[in-house]
């Protein structure tokens, strides 16, 4: 495990955490993302699991207004449940049912994960997006101290150059362990759909749980995990960027996209998954 500098395509400068051949965020917690796996598990944990800028603070809002039963706006985030992040000490004092949440491949959480059989809301987006939000997310907190440009990030983003690795291998990766564990109570979520039609898709967070919340409480809900609430309420603003499907386009060269297609095509060849990159 070390702290780290890697370069973009131009050369200029990310800080990172190296261990085991992975690279993660340059967090203060080094011992949260070595002792991972050590992370005492409860029965009744839900976890959220994401690759980053996929929706996770948005499901992890409104898993909490459910668990809760309150619509009540609060400054806490889903950094507080973060288990890469949070000291470890922090995380094992939250009282049950805890709501955590890691963007860590699923084979490298701790694994009672799977043997508790703990629900896992699994937050998918399609990668366009993911790669023009974290670019953004990257350069505007001061711990990656990145000022780099958008030609040059891209590419290397993809190719699972940064923190986290590739979204590809992070979303086939989690398709191969629902395949090999098909008892495992996992919910997909799609941010396009979350985008689409909230109303149908906390529905489905909301029989997932077995929170029985009301149709009413529901549609509270939502307007208190709205983007526009959020981005009012919450201490962490370089999260909430503009919240939309479809803002690729406005960054994407003609080039870009032609290259990326491309390798999406090969790289999701053998896979079921399905991503929508706009909307009707
Ligand atoms: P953009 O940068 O495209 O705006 P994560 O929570 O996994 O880090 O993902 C962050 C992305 O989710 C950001 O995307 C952010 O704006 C968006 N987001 C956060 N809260 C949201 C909400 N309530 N509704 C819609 N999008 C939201």
């Amino acid at each position: 495990m070390s702290r780290v500098t890697v370069e973009d395509a131009g050369g200029d400068t990310l800080f990172q955490i190296e261990h085991n051949g992975n690279l993660y965020p340059n967090f203060p917690n080094i011992n949260s993302i070595t002792n991972i796996h050590n992370l005492p598990i409860r029965d009744d944990d839900i976890f959220i699991c994401a690759y980053p800028k996929s929706g996770t603070h948005w499901v992890w809002e409104v898993t909490r207004l459910l668990v809760t039963g309150q619509t009540v706006q609060d400054n806490v985030e889903k950094g507080a449940g973060m288990i890469e992040y949070m000291p470890q000490e922090d995380v094992t004092s939250l009282p049950s049912p805890r709501i955590l949440n890691s963007h860590f491949k699923l084979k490298l959480l701790p694994q009672d994960i799977l043997k508790k059989r703990c629900k896992i809301l699994y937050v998918m987006r399609n990668p366009k997006d993911i790669v023009v939000s974290y670019y953004n997310f990257m350069r505007g907190l001061p711990h990656y101290k990145y000022t780099g440009k958008w030609e040059n990030y891209m590419q290397y983003f993809i190719l699972g150059k940064f923190s986290y690795g590739s979204w590809f291998d992070y979303v086939l990766e989690f398709e191969d362990m629902k395949r090999s564990h098909p008892d495992l109570p996992v919910l997909t979520l799609h941010y396009e759909d979350l985008k689409e039609d909230p109303l149908r898709e906390i529905k489905r967070v909301n029989e997932f749980l077995e929170t029985g919340r009301s149709a009413e409480f529901l549609l509270e809900a939502i307007e208190v995990a709205s983007f526009g609430n959020m981005k009012q309420k919450k201490s962490n603003q370089v999260t909430y960027r503009k919240g939309v499907v479809g803002d690729w386009k406005n960054w994407f060269t003609v080039a870009q996209n032609e290259w990326f297609d491309q390798l999406y095509q090969e790289k999701m060849a053998d896979s079921d998954i399905k991503v929508r990159f706009t909307l009707p």
